[in-house]
Order: C-alpha cells, then sequence, then structure tokens
C-alpha cells in the first residue's frame, strides 16, 4: 500500500483496516510516533509505536533515513497535525541508516541552504521541497503528451548526436570517438573529423526543430519532448547546459496558429497540475510565501505562486510586435531604484531579459508575446516578412521567467531560404535534407520550442533553475 492511497481512503472514510506500508523515515519522536514518508505524495503516515511491545533493537534502527515496512491498523488520529494514523503492529527494518553518518547530509532534519542540497542532489529528493517539485515536474510532463495526444500531434524522436547546429549559435558539445590528445590531423593542420565514426564532426543537439519540420511535412502535426544541451556558459539562475524542450511543429499553420497553439498548449498544461498536484503546489506555495517575507519589501514577489498560475489560466496573453515594444521601452522611463534600470533600445536591437521583465511585469503585468522580430537577430530559418526586414518570430515572456518560449513560422520559400543560408555561410551541403523540404511540396508551417524547466520553474515558484531538473549539467555540479 502506498501512503498516497492511504491519503484517499481517509478521505473516503475507510479506515480500521489492516494495511502494510513501505517508506523511510522522516522522524521517530518519543519512541512512539514514526512519520513515514515513501515519496508517493507529500503528506507523511504517521505510525504509532506501542514501544513496550516491540524489540528494542528494532527499535533502535528507526532512524531518520532508515527504509522500513511497517503492518498495522489504520485509524482516526487522536492527534494534532494529522487525521489518520497507523496504529504499528510490526516494524520489519528494511535498510538502516546510521545516524552519525545521516548528520553529515542533508537527510538531518532542518534547514538546509538550496545550494547545500545541490551539492546533495542525489539526497534532496527526500526532501519535502524537492519531492513537491519533481512530482509536479512528472506531472507536468505527462500533461504535456497528454495535450499534444489529445490534439492529433504525434510524438517524434529526434537524434541527439547531430552533424547539424539548429540554431547557427555555435554553442555545441562535440561528439567524437577521436583520440583528442593525438587526433589525426588534415594536410591543413585541423583535427581530421573524416576519420571520425560519423565520418564528420558531430555535437549534442541544440535543438530537434529542423528534424521535426521535416517530419509535420509527412506526419502534420509533430512534437519532440527530449534533452537538448547548449554549451554556453551563462551562469544564471535561467540557464542549463542540459535542458528538457518540447518542440511542437505543425504544417498548414501560420504565425497567429502559432501564438495560439503556445498560448492553448501553456494554459491547459498549468490547468492540468492544479488539478492534479494540489498538495505539492499547496506546499511550494506556502514554503514561497515564507520566503518572500524574509526578504526585503521592494523585492517581494507582487503575487502569490497560486494566483500567478491561475492568472496565466483566465488572461490572454498580450501580443504586441517588437516595434511596438521598443516604442513602450523608449516611452517609458528607467529607474535604477526599482529593478528596471534597463537602457532603452534602438530599433534592431535584441531585448535584455530587463527589457522583457519590464513589458512583462511592469508594463502589461501579464504574460507577453512579442513577434515579427528585425531579422539580423533570429534565426535563418524565420519566415521574412513582405517589409524585407522582420520576420516571422515570436518569443512568449513570462513574469519572473523571461522567455519562456521561442518559436516562429518557418521560411516555406526554397529561393529565400537558400539565399539566407548563402548570406550568413550555412553550408547548404550539410543541410541538403533540410532543403529537400522547400522542394517536394513545400507549405506554410510554424512551430516553437519551449524550455521545459523554465515551465516547471514558473508551476513551482522556485528562483533557481538547477532545483527543477534532478541533476543539473553545470560546471559547478560536474560530480553526478
Ligand atoms: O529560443 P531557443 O534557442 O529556440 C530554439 O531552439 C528553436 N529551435 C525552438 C523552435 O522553434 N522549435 O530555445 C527555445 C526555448 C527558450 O525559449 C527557453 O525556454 C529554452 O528553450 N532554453 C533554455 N532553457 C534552459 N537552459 C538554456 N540554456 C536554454 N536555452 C533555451
Ligand atoms: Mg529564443
Amino acid at each position: 500500500m502506498i501512503i498516497k492511497k492511504v491519503v484517499e481512503l481517509l478521505e473516503s472514510d475507510q479506515v480500521l483496516q489492516e494495511y502494510k506500508v513501505n517508506g523511510w523515515v522522516r522522524a521517530f519522536r518519543s519512541n512512539r510516533f514514526i512519520a513515514l514518508n515513501d515519496g508517493s505524495c507529500l503528506e507523511n503516515l504517521q505510525c504509532v509505536v506501542d514501544f513496550k511491545n516491540t524489540d528494542d533493537q528494532v527499535l533502535r534502527k528507526v532512524t531518520t533515513g532508515a527504509a522500513i515496512s511497517v503492518s498495522g491498523t489504520l485509524k482516526e488520529s487522536e492527534g494534532k497535525g494529522q487525521s489518520v494514523e497507523l496504529e504499528v503492529k510490526s516494524i520489519n527494518i528494511l535498510g538502516e541508516a546510521h545516524p552519525e553518518e545521516v548528520k553529515k547530509t542533508i537527510l538531518q532534519p532542518k534547514k538546509h541552504s538550496f545550494e547545500k542540497l545541490r551539492e546533495q542532489a542525489h539526497l534532496r529528493v527526500r526532501t519535502n521541497t524537492f519531492g513537491a517539485i519533481m512530482r509536479v515536474r512528472s506531472k507536468l510532463s505527462f500533461a504535456v503528451h497528454q495535450y499534444f495526444n489529445d490534439n492529433g500531434f504525434f510524438y517524434v524522436n529526434t537524434p541527439i548526436v547531430t552533424g547539424s547546429d539548429a540554431e547557427g549559435a555555435g554553442e555545441m558539445f562535440k561528439v567524437t570517438n577521436l583520440d583528442l590528445k593525438d587526433p589525426p590531423k588534415t594536410k591543413d593542420g585541423e583535427i581530421d573529423y573524416s576519420q571520425d565514426f560519423f565520418g564528420k564532426e558531430t555535437n549534442l543537439t541544440v535543438s530537434g526543430q529542423l528534424e521535426a519540420e521535416t517530419y509535420a511535412m509527412g506526419l502534420g502535426k509533430v512534437y519532440t519532448f527530449g534533452p537538448t544541451f547548449r554549451a554556453e556558459n551563462s551562469n544564471t539562475t535561467r540557464h542549463l547546459a542540459e535542458f528538457w524542450m518540447i518542440e511542437p511543429e505543425v504544417a498548414f499553420c501560420d504565425l497567429k496558429g502559432n501564438i495560439d497553439l503556445a498560448e492553448d498548449f501553456i494554459q491547459q498544461v498549468l490547468k492540468y497540475i492544479t488539478e492534479h498536484c494540489k498538495s505539492d503546489l499547496e506546499f511550494l506555495e506556502n514554503r514561497l510565501l515564507e520566503e518572500e517575507k524574509s526578504k526585503p519589501e521592494k523585492d517581494r514577489s507582487p503575487m502569490p505562486l497560486r494566483e500567478k498560475i491561475d492568472f496565466v489560466l483566465k488572461n490572454n496573453f498580450k501580443r504586441v510586435s517588437y516595434t511596438e515594444a521598443i516604442d513602450i521601452l523608449r516611452n517609458s522611463k528607467p529607474n535604477k531604484k526599482k529593478k528596471f534600470s534597463y537602457i532603452i533600445k534602438e530599433w534592431g536591437a535584441d531585448l535584455q531579459s530587463e527589457h522583457e521583465r519590464y513589458l512583462v511585469e511592469k508594463h502589461f503585468e501579464c504574460p507577453v508575446v512579442i513577434y515579427d522580430y528585425p531579422a539580423d537577430i533570429k534565426a535563418f530559418y524565420m519566415r521574412l516578412n513582405d517589409d524585407g526586414k522582420t520576420v516571422r518570430a515570436m518569443d512568449v515572456l513570462f513574469p519572473g521567467i523571461g522567455e519562456i518560449a521561442g518559436g516562429s513560422q518557418r521560411e516555406e520559400r526554397y529561393d529565400v531560404l537558400l539565399s539566407k543560408m548563402r548570406e550568413i555561410g550555412i553550408d547548404e551541403k550539410e543541410l541538403w535534407w533540410y532543403l529537400d523540404t522547400r522542394k517536394f511540396g513545400t507549405c506554410v508551417h510554424s512551430g516553437f520550442g519551449l524550455g521545459f524547466e523554465r515551465l516547471v520553474l514558473f508551476a513551482t515558484g522556485m528562483s533557481n533553475i538547477r532545483d527543477v531538473i534532478p541533476y543539473p549539467r553545470s560546471p559547478q555540479n560536474a560530480e553526478f
């Protein structure tokens, strides 16, 4: 029996029966009360031990962190703090946890900093906060698949090891089986990747988009949901070197359809967790409220977590063109005392996170979609507008997060795409297969990429992206 079921039984008043429950001891008080958790839900099961009739040897091993199996009768609780408890008949020690060793770890029940918890990423899932985050993350990923399945999308798995740089940004981890201490060299003294396993230079994927596009051209509506890698050394609370990206791609869909899809998708998956992760979200909300209280007033988040999610569910995302966004920024006054000490931008420059935050958190006070960006600051595959200088790109900006998703209508015209590639020096021989889609039955199509961890960050109210993925990949967390 898992504790989640016990909690459900309690809700349906089916107590007074005998059950066996396995779990890890969170605490053991007065030689009598075991708080048992098995990860199935946030709640601990209070197990009441009749210590007079229990073997001392066994009781001594009921320590924080130990795995035990208890059997007993489920009873209405007389104590405060929980409404049900297990009156223990027998305890079986499954795996001991020595108290002296436990003291050196974050299993020791006291408040640990998130930095400390990250150093013990293999144990932090046993804390209430990380248990809650990881359950929400799991439910959210189920909701992603459910949304696409319900809406006629097919799930495609694009290569992890690839020869193409989908974003043209060059921030890739190389993959090679060559001995890099003594690599084969070409005549020009360069590493000779033609002798590599793949016969050319390969890397970990930065995005599955280009391959997903080719599949949209056969299956109509597809999505990927897999790991992506960026070798950018951005040591921020929003960037990971390895993150999971959700990338839908839809044939016969223009930019407006793409924005509609992004909005509906985000709202539906968030709605799913508000319905299926109630106690975890409530716990995370309370954690956040405590954290907010300890901050100076000016740094506090204006909205509690649940309200923030509800707000996104109930309100349409505000849609503004890049040009309008620049006008808004130009007409607003930077304020050094408040957080928004941004530098006003000229048309053509990329928006920095301070600009994005100003638009979302101060100006519109809701999620914002910015579209029609200058062609020069966006990727080669985006559909050029008739003005010849902007592309049908879109970025979805969220309060507290900044860019949560980015996408575009794709350039479907062979000649325009080819000349753009030539202009910026992308080898057309490398992307011959991508160009083929524009030769054989090309059509208007669009898609976007949403960083899954940024969505989890928003949903859980956490403030560092390293705390919403089981094992964050960054130079500081390399030992796992
Ligand atoms: O804006 P990006 O780079 O877009 C693409 O890769 C497109 N090929 C997507 C597409 O159109 N199919 O990345 C998309 C999203 C960002 O909006 C952000 O949420 C997330 O991926 N992202 C990261 N998340 C965590 N760590 C990083 N280093 C990230 N880089 C991007
Ligand atoms: Mg982007």
